[in-house]
This record gives structure tokens, C-alpha cells and sequence, in this order.
């Protein structure tokens, strides 16, 4: 991978790792910028260190941040704010103080309350921030419940068919008028995970005509577009996806000159990484499944757990070799699902110390890791041109007490 010798990075720094082809990344970027043009933006929560910010921004992409704590890394990234788009469903007093005082590039505002706290705040700001209105626009994504994000019952947004978000666009032309803000556009996003386009022509359909009643530049349509995890699934590309939403937009007649934009997370980063973990027993039940457990789990792939998601597991010593032999591979929580593959296919005579990899980890799984059982977090690793550089080091077992009083 990068042209570095995954069992032999593994020796080196250890395991469970996880493992970023630095090409792979910058390629999905440069994709996404040439697909959907300037303004599109890279959706931290999917993957975030100052490794990553640092690499989207150099590719020209923007930076969704969705709290305070993506802000700080992207900031200490020496991304500068103005290339930063700040969301959240309930951003605090602070991390719109920030936003304002260090001049972030947009803010999504989600609620009725947060136009308060903005008016409240940015009075005494050096410049109006440029605001988007996040819309749901009533569209149900197929995908897993909690990764749904458009239909009208949900934490987030204005929603098109009450009334309120032609509502909150009229409270944003008021503070416009007060020189508190400037509305330049409206957000939404339907969910995660999103195989079918056709999800998208649905919600350009929902919002296309109203968008266009405004006279607004901006329309930006979230992320959501799926990756494929294991055999047999299909993703469309992110240049299929952009194509697909800027023909739907030009079918409802959004006009030509607004910038349509969106702010891809999962596609851009999940399948540049694999997670390498060391087989350390090997159960059989007879007669019911065998159990192959790693160093790692739930605490770094928590998405098995809760999602139900699939995953695919190989030995990279044997990166070719068929894969008859079935097996459920665990982790070493202190729980029963605790799985990481559930339905694993990995090579006879997979044995206690090989490497076992899981692809396509490269989004939500260290930023949705924690430290339970206090097992330490994996650090990250990228690799291009034949060499490894380590962007986040291992956390140690004194990390496990720092916080402690
Ligand atoms: N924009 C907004 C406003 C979002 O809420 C999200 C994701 C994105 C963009 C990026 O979406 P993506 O392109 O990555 O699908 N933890 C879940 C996924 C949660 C997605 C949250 N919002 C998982 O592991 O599947």
C-alpha cells in the first residue's frame, strides 16, 4: 500500500494501526474539486488530525466543521478560517464566539435560537459572518435510521413543508438588514451512506424551486454519498454524484450562476484506509462458528456494533490467496458484540500472529473510537512513495490517566 510493505509496518509501529494512502486521498480530493468546483468542502467528522486538515486544504477543499473541537484542529492545522464552514445543531455561545472572532468562511445556522445567539454576538464581531440556512427538506435517504438526516422529523434544520425555513429565511433578511449577517445560501443533507442517486434528484426536486424563488448564490447539499464496504456492493463516484445533482438542479431550474456545492466526509476518506490488528486466539465451536479475536474492537470500529455494518478482513502476508474458510472476527472488549466482521472469509491456516486487515476504515472509525476497557487508540499512519510517516502516535497507558485529578 503506497508502496510500503504492510507486514512490515505493522513489525515497526505496532498494531491495531491505522493505515492512510496519502495518494488515494489527495486523488478523492482533487476528484471532488474538479467534480463540484470551488466552495466544496471536506466533512471532518468523517476523519480529523491536522495531518488530514492540512491535506484537504492543500487540495483546495474547504472544511466542514461541526463543533468547536473540529474547529480548534483545523485552526491549529493552519487552515485558515476563512476556508472553514461551521455547522452543529446546537452550537454554544463559545464556539460561535470563536467562529465570529476568528472570521470562519460560513456558518450553517440550524435553529431559531441560534439567530438569537448570533444577533446577541455578533454585534460587537469585526465582520458579518456570511451565513447558509439549513433546510430538511423532507426526504427520507435509504440508509440506516441513524445516519437519516432529511425527513421532517429530525433534530436538525428548518423544515421546508411547516413553513419554517421560509421563516428563517426571513429572520436572516432581517439581521441582514440590521448588518448582523449575510445570507448567502441554503444548506441541507439527507443522510449517510447513500448508494442511490436518486436520493439526491429527490431532495434537488424538494428544495430546487423554492431555492430558486430566493435569488440566492449558494446551495450546498451536504454529503452522504455511500462507499462500498464489501464484496458486492457498488458506489457510484463522486464525479457520478456531482454530475447527477447539478443535472437535477439544472432540470428545477436553479440558475446557472449559483454556486452548488456540497461537503463529501465517507467518500473522500473511507476507502483510502485499512486498519491491521494481530490475531491473538482462535476459538473453535464446534458445530457453531469460530471466533478469531484481534487486538483491537469495538473501540476502534465501532460501527459494526452500531450500525450493523459489514466489513471484508484479508491476511496481507497472503493479500491474494482464496478465502474459503469462515470465521467471526472479534475484538477484545468485554462484550459479546463486540464483532468486527461478522460473516469474515479469511485464508485456511489463518493463524494465531498472522496480520489480519480490514478495509475500507477510513471514515468514522478513529473519530468515532473511544477508550473503552481503557484500551489505548490506534495511531495513524500515511503512506506514500514507499515510505510511512506516523500523523497521530499510539496513545499510551500514561494518556489513560491524564485526565484524572
Ligand atoms: N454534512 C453534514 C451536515 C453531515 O451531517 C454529514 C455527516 C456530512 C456532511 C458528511 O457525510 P458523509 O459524506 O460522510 O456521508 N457515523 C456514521 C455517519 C454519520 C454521518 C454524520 N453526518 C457512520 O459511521 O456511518
Amino acid at each position: 500500500m503506497g508502496g510500503v510493505d504492510l507486514v512490515g509496518l505493522a513489525a515497526d509501529v505496532g498494531t491495531p494501526v491505522f493505515v492512510y494512502d496519502e495518494a488515494h486521498l489527495r486523488a478523492r480530493c482533487q476528484e471532488a474539486r474538479l467534480a463540484w468546483g470551488d466552495g466544496v468542502a471536506y466533512a471532518t467528522k468523517a476523519f480529523l488530525c491536522r495531518a488530514m486538515a492540512a491535506l484537504a486544504h492543500e487540495e483546495g477543499l474547504f472544511l466542514d466543521v461541526s463543533t468547536g473541537g473540529e474547529l480548534h484542529v483545523a485552526l491549529k492545522a493552519g487552515v485558515p478560517p476563512d476556508r472553514l464552514v461551521l455547522h452543529g445543531n446546537n452550537k454554544s455561545d463559545a464556539e460561535l464566539r470563536t467562529a465570529l472572532g476568528s472570521g470562519v468562511g460560513r456558518i450553517v445556522v440550524d435553529s431559531f435560537d441560534e439567530f438569537d445567539r448570533i444577533e446577541r454576538l455578533a454585534c460587537g464581531a469585526a465582520r458579518a459572518p456570511q451565513v447558509l440556512v439549513r433546510v430538511t427538506p423532507g426526504v427520507e435517504a435509504h440508509t440506516h435510521e441513524f445516519v437519516r438526516t432529511g425527513q421532517d422529523d429530525s433534530k436538525f434544520g428548518f423544515g421546508l413543508a411547516s413553513g419554517a425555513a421560509a421563516a428563517a429565511v426571513r429572520r436572516a433578511r432581517k439581521l441582514e438588514a440590521d448588518g448582523v449577517l449575510h445570507l448567502v445560501g441554503i444548506h441541507a443533507h439527507i443522510g449517510s451512506q447513500i448508494f442511490r442517486l436518486d436520493a439526491f434528484d429527490a431532495e434537488v426536486e424538494a428544495l430546487g424551486a423554492w431555492f430558486a424563488s430566493l435569488g440566492l448564490d449558494e446551495l450546498c447539499l451536504g454529503g452522504g454519498l455511500g462507499v462500498a464496504y464489501v464484496e458486492g456492493e457498488d458506489a457510484p463516484t463522486i464525479t457520478d454524484w456531482a454530475v447527477a445533482v447539478k443535472d437535477a438542479c439544472r432540470r428545477v431550474g436553479v440558475p446557472p450562476h449559483v454556486r452548488v456545492t456540497a461537503e463529501p466526509g465517507r467518500s473522500i476518506v473511507a476507502g483510502a484506509a485499512l486498519t491491521l490488528y494481530t490475531v491473538g486466539t482462535i476459538k473453535e465451536v464446534p458445530g457453531i462458528r469460530t471466533y478469531v479475536s484481534v487486538d483491537g474492537g469495538m473501540s476502534d470500529n465501532p460501527r459494526p456494533v452500531l450500525y450493523g455494518s459489514g466489513y471484508e478482513a484479508f491476511l496481507p502476508q497472503r493479500a491474494a490467496a482464496e478465502r474459503p474458510w469462515a470465521a467471526t472476527v472479534v475484538g477484545k472488549h468485554c462484550e459479546s458484540g463486540d464483532v468486527l466482521v461478522a460473516d469474515a472469509h479469511l485464508p485456511a491456516g489463518t493463524r494465531v500472529g498472522d496480520i489480519l486487515a480490514t478495509p475500507v476504515t477510513g471514515a468514522y472509525g478513529l473519530s468515532m473510537a473511544s477508550n473503552y476497557n481503557k484500551v489505548p487508540r490506534p495511531p495513524v499512519v500515511f503512506v506514500a512513495d514507499g515510505r510511512h510517516r506516523v500523523v497521530v502516535r499510539r496513545e499510551t497507558l500514561e494518556d489513560l490517566t491524564r485526565l484524572d485529578e
